[in-house]
């Protein structure tokens, strides 16, 4: 039996290129492939909720912005399904029975949410909702007995403890569900690409993304006005690259065709960054080849973008389509548990 791949997004905004690097180009270059038996993308629309509850509006317009960019950077519907979380009602009721698996104190220690409930100042108020989440992408992944698990390392906790629920739920019940595989991206520029103010993450609250669908203007724009090396004050100054956000994303985006067509002063990237390290470049120039790489790397995504944003329609007839071929493979999967369980009482 081939792969079955899943994986999603929460549609909280727009997706920016550390989504891209980070995932979105490795998923289309697995469907291209063709080397997998099912493919499964997921907006995760229910998932969203649990941290924004109180604004559902949010929510409802950002998934047909993160359906465009899957459709933007070449996920097709043909090859993959794209499919919307909450229409899939099996993957609740699998989340119900998998919550038994799981303990408060295993919950409360996985780190990526560790990480969010102080972000988001929960404090004291943690919503149940929003703790549970690992358990139900555990429900997401498991309702597809996906194999294979394409994220970003921050997610590298919740396919941890999906394992973890898949062996309890086997060892307790009998061999049923598949334990996942997360694939991270090779190029470890990809991991965590840093905002474009030097923070460590690219986030919408911080304002420090660069979009899968801003426009020329907008990227020159942030990539004129990116952080640095603070050291590197005059162009004979030597400077630091591996904590520098621009040379971060050179090694995420730049290829030897590149330097070929913006800056055949290098051959490639290595010489690029030897003569920074020694002094003699200034970050302007830097600066100016990002750009040059981005905006040929972000043009064909963004004109595709634009062209399937004039039939918003075909983008939901498309998500109604997917959903309705997901909901029949969880269910599918939702009889084999409650099976297993033997608490299927009416068959
Ligand atoms: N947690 C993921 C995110 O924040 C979204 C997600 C939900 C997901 N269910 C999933 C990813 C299942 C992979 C597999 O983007």
């Amino acid at each position: 039996m081939g792969n079955i791949i899943l994986t999603g997004d929460r549609p909280t905004g727009k997706l920016h290129i550390g989504h891209y690097v980070g995932s979105l180009k490795r998923r289309v270059e697995l469907q291209n492939s063709g080397d997998f038996e099912k493919m499964f993308i997921m907006v995760a629309d229910a998932q969203a909720l649990t941290d924004n509850f109180s604004n559902p509006a949010k929510v409802r317009e950002n998934i047909t912005e993160v359906a465009l960019d899957y459709l933007a950077c070449g996920i097709d519907p043909s090859k993959a399904t794209i499919f919307l979380q909450s229409y899939v009602a099996e993957l609740t009721e699998l989340t119900f029975y998998y919550m038994n698996l799981v303990t408060l104190a295993r919950l409360e220690r996985n780190p990526t949410v560790k990480n969010e409930i102080k972000q988001k100042a929960f404090g004291e108020s943690i919503p149940v909702g929003f703790l549970n989440y690992p358990i139900s992408q555990t429900a997401d992944i498991t309702a597809f007995k996906a194999n294979v698990v394409p994220v970003g390392e921050d997610q590298l906790p919740m396919i941890e403890q999906a394992r973890e629920i898949v062996r309890s739920f086997n060892n307790l019940y009998g061999e049923t569900l598949v334990e996942p595989k997360a694939v991270l991206p090779e190029n470890k520029s990809c991991l965590r690409l840093p905002g474009t103010d030097g923070m460590a993450k690219m986030s919408k609250s911080l304002g420090n993304c660069i979009y899968l669908a801003d426009s020329a203007d907008e990227i020159k724009r942030k990539v004129m006005s990116m952080y640095t090396d603070p050291n590197h004050i005059q162009v004979s100054d030597p400077g630091n690259t591996s904590n520098n956000p621009t040379f971060i994303y050179l090694s995420a985006f730049a290829n030897d065709g590149h330097f070929q067509r913006y800056l055949p002063d290098y051959t490639n990237l290595d010489e690029m960054k030897a003569h920074y390290e020694r002094g003699g470049l200034g970050d302007m120039k830097v600066k100016r080849f990002l750009n040059n790489v981005l905006q040929e790397t972000l043009e064909p995504i963004r004109t595709r973008r634009e062209e399937l944003a004039k039939d918003i329609p075909a983008v939901w007839d498309m998500l109604r389509e997917g959903s309705h071929k997901a909901k029949e493979t969880a269910a599918a999967t939702l009889t084999e548990v409650k099976n297993a369980m033997k608490i299927n009482y009416f068959d």
